[in-house]
């Protein structure tokens, strides 16, 4: 479904892939065999697309566009495998993590590692507005990912800290890919402007996604741990609506105060899972999809501009 929607740009991805391939070159033997696991096993390359098909809205300079979705893919590999550490987990895009083949230490140090190639990758468009925009980006993730560590097992949060920690955590990565595409295709300040709005409503709905799938998912489909969230005590959208919708019997607080109740989490995900809950999610990840949309059509009317459109509509209906 995404290879089709994207179409327009599979060619330029294949090198975008090859590129990436090519930062596991390294002459050190282990190094090189963690990183042609991190790098060989493929996500959706999402972020890397945006980058491209935002760039192609203007003037398409591919030598400059490559090193920058090869980082933005770099630094996207990076924080899955510290994220992946953090939550020990056993099991990403269908393989076993780098932590559980390799141990902790290990994956933090292959991490550290993509951050460093990843910011070398960037600087190599030689343009000193997308490189400070990817320091800032990391720094922004990094805080994020700390809220999500401090708020763990905190029954007391709003909705506001839970969008506040998604835009920190993911929506900048995607503000990234879009931004830089834009600056880098020498796109006008206004249209810039436009992208990183659409950047920064996509990546919510992505993340709101990547949430209630984790409640209706398998791990099969996933390619990732299903029902980790509650497990490691982040409280997403669907969790923080459950307990608006039963402010009487807080079986999420409950669970949280005696993590050993593990039958318990089985059925508030089920719970939430039959509930109009998920329904309700998935109505503001296409609300945000939608906002994403609005101002693309004051963009050039390029089949780029559509692929982006048909972007947020895949981001909804997506199973993985
Ligand atoms: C996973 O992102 C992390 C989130 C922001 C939810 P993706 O779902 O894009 O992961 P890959 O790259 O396809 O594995
Ligand atoms: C995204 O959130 C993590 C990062 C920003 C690294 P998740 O914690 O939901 O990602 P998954 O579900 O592990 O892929
Ligand atoms: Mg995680
Ligand atoms: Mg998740």
């Amino acid at each position: 479904m995404l290879n089709k929607i994207i179409d327009l740009i599979n060619e330029d991805l294949t090198k975008v892939e090859n590129s990436l391939k090519s930062v596991g070159e390294v002459q050190d033997n282990h190094l090189s065999e963690l990183l042609r696991y991190a790098l060989g096993i493929g996500g959706k390359r999402i972020r890397p697309a945006l980058t491209l098909l935002t760039g192609k809205l203007y003037h398409y300079d591919f030598d400059c566009l490559l090193p920058m979705a090869v980082a933005v893919e770099l630094l996207h590999t990076a924080t899955l495998v510290h994220d992946d550490v953090i939550d020990k987990s056993a099991i990403r895009r269908g393989q076993p993590t780098i932590n559980d083949i390799w141990g902790e230490d290990k994956a933090v140090l292959v991490g550290d590692y993509l951050f460093a190639r990843a910011a070398e990758v960037c600087a190599n468009t030689g343009n000193l507005r997308v490189v400070r925009l990817f320091s800032q980006t990391l720094a922004t993730i990094s805080t994020g990912e700390l809220n999500q560590a401090f708020d763990a097992f905190n029954p007391d949060q709003a909705p506001k800290h839970y969008f506040d920690r998604i835009t920190k955590k993911t929506a900048s990565l995607f503000v990234l890919a879009t931004e830089s595409g834009a600056i880098l295709s020498q796109a006008p300040e206004r249209a810039i402007e436009i992208l990183r709005e659409y950047g920064h409503s996509l990546g919510i709905a992505f993340q709101i996604v990547d949430d209630i799938l984790d409640f209706t998912g398998t791990d099969e489909e996933l390619g990732k741990p299903a029902g980790s969230d509650l497990a490691q005590g982040t409280l997403t959208l669907p969790a923080i609506m459950f307990m608006y919708h039963y402010p009487e019997d807080n079986q999420i607080k409950r669970f949280f105060q005696n993590r050993g109740e593990l039958e318990r989490k089985r059925r508030v995900i089920e719970l939430i899972h039959n509930s109009p809950i998920i329904q309700e999610c998935y109505d503001i990840a296409a609300n945000y999809c939608a906002r994403a949309c609005q101002k693309l059509r004051l963009l050039p009317d390029d089949a780029s501009r559509q692929v982006l459109i048909d972007l947020a509509d895949y981001i909804v209906r997506r199973r993985k």
